[in-house]
């Protein structure tokens, strides 16, 4: 059923139906907890973290230990995004450190459907993610398993990135897949995500959108990129 975003701008972060989750990635990583406190006065669903370990991408950012730092300085549900090779040996580390989603790539695990499993066993919200070059046959199986699926809108490893073009067409894809199965994860859309296409994002079917160089730029203050999120999403026709 296709029916209107639910859109108030007196509380926008309870009634949007859209959830924005910011990015660190190009944030002011020595004032971490100014930041933080700027994108929650903004409104911000989730902190979206994202973790890398050279090998399965080239960066190296940080583990639970960080992880477990922002979650003291935040109420916030965070949105943990590991990029990293053989996470079923994370996974723990990452509940107890306070995620709230954690949320494994497809391509790291060889046994993704008992991964998702161990993920919800430990309290967490499961989520897998699926690179650009990578198809949604590979999760299909375990699809009932997802608590939010996803769809990489650029190779991962940095922030900055432009949407990749077969983004939408694919996230359209798993819109209705996931109806024709009767399943309602939430639909993230993480890279590439800016003013200019966070409309055609929610319409596509996307629920969450990750926004990092959309939010924490020199243009303007993460008060202003927020808003102009928000107001890019508001009216939106899209499927909650
Ligand atoms: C990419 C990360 C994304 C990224 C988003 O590897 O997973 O979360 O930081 O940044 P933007 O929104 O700038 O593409
Ligand atoms: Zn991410």
């Amino acid at each position: 059923m296709v029916h209107r975003i639910r859109y108030d701008y007196t509380d926008q972060n309870k009634m949007a139906a859209i959830k924005i989750a910011p990015s660190f990635l190009t944030a002011d990583l020595a004032r971490l907890a100014d930041e933080v406190r700027a994108v929650e006065e903004a409104g911000a669903d989730y902190l979206h973290l994202d973790v890398m370990d050279g090998h399965f991408v080239p960066p190296i950012t940080f583990g639970a230990l960080v992880v477990e730092a922002m979650r003291k300085v935040t109420r916030l549900p965070l949105d943990v995004h590991l990029m990293i090779e053989r996470p079923e040996r994370q996974i723990e580390a990452f509940a107890q450190a306070g995620s709230a989603i954690l949320n494994v790539h497809a391509e790291t695990c060889s046994h993704l459907h008992r991964v998702l499993q161990q993920i919800k066993a430990l309290g967490c919200r499961a989520g897998v993610c699926l690179n650009p070059g990578t198809p949604l046959s590979a999760i299909k199986e375990a699809l009932e398993e997802a608590d939010q699926v996803m769809v990489m809108g650029v190779n991962p490893g940095w922030g900055g990135q432009s949407l990749l073009p077969n983004t939408l067409p694919k996230v359209r894809r798993l819109r209705a897949l996931l109806d024709e199965r009767g399943l309602t994860p939430d639909i993230e859309i993480d890279g590439g995500v800016k003013v200019h296409n966070a409309a055609a994002c929610a319409q596509a079917g996307a629920t969450v959108l990750v926004a990092g160089s959309a939010v924490f730029n020199d243009e303007a203050s993460v008060g202003e990129n927020m808003a102009a999120l928000r107001q890019a999403l508001a009216g939106v026709e899209t499927r909650a």
